[in-house]
């Protein structure tokens, strides 16, 4: 990940890794059924992530988890509702690539720089807490 969108927190960082990897592939996609494939991987990753993020917050006794909750619950609609312009025969290729791009860019990409990095005092505090001990969250996976 590049350090710009590091938070500090391995769990969440490897998250928002292979959402971007789901990204770059579906970007790189040939076909619509391919960026379909790489879509669905997406959209799993990001409500596997989305848990493991809220999760957290609420161990930290992050501040504005309400407010960040809501954030992750509209994403995650518009994310379905992109996700089914090509079921109901609304576009191509082309058309569903865009759509998600449009997705990425205002959402996640902006979710994580201004809302995700937020969580990064947080994490440090932890850390020196011990409370993020990477047995323990990595058993949780
Ligand atoms: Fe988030
Ligand atoms: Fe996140």
């Amino acid at each position: 990940m590049a350090a710009s969108y590091s938070i500090g927190h391995p769990i969440l960082d490897d998250d928002h890794d292979r959402m971007i990897a789901a990204w770059r592939e579906l970007e790189a996609s040939r076909t619509l059924e391919a960026a379909k494939a790489a879509a669905s991987r997406l959209m799993a990753e990001a409500s596997g992530h989305f848990d493991r993020e809220e999760q957290f917050m609420v161990q930290c006794g992050y501040p504005d988890l309400a407010r960040h909750k809501r954030l992750h619950a509209e994403m995650g609609a518009a994310l379905r509702h992109v996700l089914l312009l090509p079921l109901l025969g609304k576009g191509g290729h082309e058309e569903f690539i865009l759509a998600m791009r449009s997705l990425m860019d205002k959402w996640v990409m902006a979710h994580i720089l201004g809302e995700d990095s937020k969580l990064a005092p947080y994490v440090r505090a932890s850390r020196a807490g011990g409370s993020l001990g990477r047995p323990a969250v990595a058993s949780r996976r």
